[in-house]
């Protein structure tokens, strides 16, 4: 049977084997998808073992996502402009490639609520690795603006430099932002402690979009905030992650599976429903 297994550390709470079990049922695509946990210096032998020994392909997440972008033997565009891979196909002609699915998740999961991208003004917090991986798919469906904003604002201005030829996309201070934005979405991992990024709340309001890349069984922190400040659309970072997954099973199977009912499945997996 082909094999695929996800990579990360940790990742024993990996929601990735019970979406890619449903994708492959509902497709009818006989295939098994496991878990893997090298040590952090190890995932290079332990990524070369997993494809000697036959595994047809596999997902890479935290923190190996850059080390997976220097070891494949080719890079999709994509996952090029992402400095970073998620997703590793062995090709039938023995190659590795290297792609990147989870900007084109987030797209997607945006447009399944209904979000208008196109003509848009966009915010995007943090400047990290969930933020480069969004920047290009977020361009590509043309908003009027993109403003990325993040504590440390070099390196906002570092991503916007290097995204500039896509759009119209530039680096402000989180004093400097002035709305009104359609869109808000939160790549930093502040709400991983419970933190909030420092955003004015002036510049919520009822009409405004708001998506947070994390997620958890409640709101997080960040949602709660923006609800609180008369925020209507909320949005976490679950339909993301079936999103990518989505993308990833297209890349290895050739045939894209539905998300709408794997979504529902997971949120009740996970208690939210
Ligand atoms: P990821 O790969 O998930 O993007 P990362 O590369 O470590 O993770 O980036 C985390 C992002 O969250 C960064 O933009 C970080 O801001 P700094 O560049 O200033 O470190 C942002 N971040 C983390 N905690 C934050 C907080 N409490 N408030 C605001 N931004 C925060």
């Amino acid at each position: 049977m082909d094999r695929y297994l996800v990579f990360g550390h940790p990742v024993r709470h990996s929601k990735s084997p019970f979406i890619h079990t449903l994708f492959a049922r509902q497709t009818q695509q006989e295939l098994e998808y496991g878990l893997a946990e090298p040590a952090v210096d190890e995932f290079a032998q332990a990524l070369c073992t997993f494809f000697d020994q036959g595994g047809k392909g596999c997902n890479v997440t935290v923190p190996f996502k850059e080390q997976a972008f220097t070891l494949v033997d080719r890079l999709s565009p994509r996952a090029k402009r992402a400095g970073a891979v998620n997703t590793i196909k062995l090709t039938d002609d023995g190659v590795l490639l290297g792609d990147n699915t989870d900007g084109a998740g987030l797209v997607a999961d945006l447009k399944s609520h209904g979000v208008t991208l196109a003509d848009s003004r966009i915010l995007l917090l943090g400047a990290g690795g969930a933020a480069r991986g969004a920047l290009a798919p977020l361009l590509a469906e043309l908003p009027s603006e993109l403003v990325i904003a993040n504590r440390t604002h070099t390196k906002a201005q570092q991503l916007a430099a290097e995204f500039h030829d896509l759009g119209p996309v530039t680096a402000q201070t989180y004093e400097q932002l002035a709305g009104p934005f359609d869109l808000v979405i939160n790549s930093t991992s502040a709400s991983l402690q419970g933190e909030l990024p420092p955003l004015a709340p002036a510049l919520i309001h009822t009409d405004i979009a708001i998506y947070d890349m994390m997620y958890g069984a409640s709101d997080t922190a960040f949602i709660s905030w923006a609800k609180q400040h008369g925020a209507r659309q909320t949005m976490d970072g679950l339909g993301m992650l079936v999103e990518q997954a989505a993308e990833a099973f297209t890349v290895w199977r050739g045939i894209r599976p539905g998300t709408k009912q794997v979504l529902r499945e997971l949120k009740r997996n996970l208690g939210v429903i």
